[in-house]
């Protein structure tokens, strides 16, 4: 149901057909009655698209790999979800000690591992050295004296990048944003070439590359264009010292329609990006990007069931059974999801706000949504493939949902519901 209220983005993997939604081949209602809701469903089909085309401008025209998609697995780390992608060919951009097991638990190759993060506690950067991960992207001063200490301590060597912070706006959500002065992300501009001269005199850090990420849902190639140039000023003043840069991570960020966006497509962005990287004479440098959203966003839905329609004094409120607890987007950032009325019976529409069960007035999912539905009814929120799931939490005990894959006509579990008694299972009472 598209409406001024409600636009739609266009998904490859899920479709309208005669007045019903389906996940590639199978009704969502099928799912619902087969899985029961809330449940998030991705689709294969989706996400291998999504990967490929940023994949065919990865490799130029002579066959020539000149950059590598590190999938942020923080956007959505389901095992089956990060296995498809390292099937695919992806490595992984890490943030954490238990995104770093997942990686390892799916068989990916160490060498494939990017980490980065802005607080890595001792232990997981002996994690990741005594792992062998491809590199360590360092946020601070104090974060690359640790790395040298813990190396020392394991007897090893530290391959680093140091994130740059390039001061660059990239035009987004403020939460989201990563690469202004004022985040905490990264090291200051200004400081980028005394730390990276540091480095190389630390005994057992090996400076490999150079990193920076300047935010989230960026609609646009011009602010990473001018953080490339910010960053390639400081490759070429690094090798005039006789610093050596082998690999260049722009990131990732890249935005995705959830409705009304306009992102660039994604092949047109990666070669533009990855041709301004060769104008400019870098073409010798391994690029990586590090894509979240803009692989697994609009590869997602989270299917919901209308509990109750309660007409308000000043709006309506259609209750439905998911809530912040299953997509926190809306509650965190006033983030706006589609939602579509899995069957559209033709009736008459009204003008709801789509909220959960949770005691919070900030649990809404939808604002002044018109659609024409009636309690019992299954409604798609839709783009709900990144920062979906991996937000959930547990408030007011609720499960978490499960998440299904649908690859054609076949649906598999790939996380089964939660059941209430696991969520307190590990607690205790006082003794009497
Ligand atoms: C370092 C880093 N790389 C990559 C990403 C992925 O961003 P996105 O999901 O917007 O592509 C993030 C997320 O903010 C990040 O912090």
């Amino acid at each position: 149901m598209k409406s001024a209220s409600n636009p739609i983005p266009n998904l490859s993997g899920f479709s309208e057909r005669n007045g019903s939604w389906y996940a590639e081949e199978i009704p969502l209602s099928d799912l619902a009655s087969q899985f029961g809701t809330p449940l998030y469903i991705y689709s294969k089909k989706s996400l291998t698209e999504a990967f490929q085309a940023y994949d065919r401008a990865c490799v130029d025209p002579t066959g020539h790999r000149r950059a590598r998609i590190h999938y942020a697995m923080k956007a959505n780390s389901n095992l089956a979800v990060i296995d498809c992608f390292k099937k695919l060919g992806a490595g992984f951009d890490l943030v954490s000690g238990g995104e770093l097991a997942r990686a390892l638990a799916i068989g990916a190759d160490p060498k494939s591992l990017v980490f980065a993060g802005v607080g890595k506690s001792a232990d997981e950067i002996a994690q990741a050295l005594q792992a062998g991960v491809k590199c360590i992207n360092v946020e601070s001063i104090a974060e690359l004296h640790q790395i040298n200490r813990v190396a020392q301590q394991l007897n090893c060597r530290a391959p680093i990048s140091l994130r740059v912070n390039p001061d660059v706006d990239a035009q987004t959500h403020p939460y989201i944003s990563t690469g202004l002065k004022g985040n905490k992300f990264g090291i200051a501009y200004h400081e980028v070439l005394k730390t990276y001269r540091e480095a190389a005199l630390l005994s057992q850090i090996d400076v490999v590359g150079i990193d920076c990420h300047i935010g989230s849902q960026i609609t646009s190639t011009s602010p990473y264009l001018d953080a490339l140039d910010k960053v390639l000023d400081l490759v070429e003043q690094l090798k005039k010292e006789g610093i050596t840069i082998h690999h260049l991570d722009l990131g990732g960020g890249l935005g995705i329609s959830y409705g009304s966006e306009t992102p660039p497509d994604i092949t047109e962005f990666t070669n533009t990006l990855l041709d301004h990287v060769a104008k400019r004479g870098f073409a010798y440098l391994d690029v990586v990007l590090e894509p979240g959203r803009s692989l697994v966003g609009n590869a997602g839905v989270l299917l919901t069931q209308v509990e109750y329609l309660k007409p308000g004094a000043e709006k309506n409120f259609c209750i439905v059974n998911a809530a912040m607890t299953e997509l926190m987007r809306p509650a965190l950032y006033e983030a706006y999801h589609a939602i579509v009325p899995v069957q559209n019976k033709n009736l008459k529409s009204l003008t709801y706000d789509i909220v959960g069960p949770v005691c919070e007035s900030g649990d809404w999912l939808g604002k002044d949504r018109t659609l024409g539905i009636e309690e019992g009814d299954l409604l798609a929120i839709l783009s709900a493939g990144a920062y979906g799931f991996v937000m959930a939490s547990n408030y007011n005990t609720r499960p978490k949902p499960a998440e299904i894959m649908v690859d054609g006509d076949k649906a598999y579990v790939i996380r089964s519901r939660e059941n209430t008694q696991d969520l307190f299972s590990s607690e205790a009472r006082l003794p009497d």
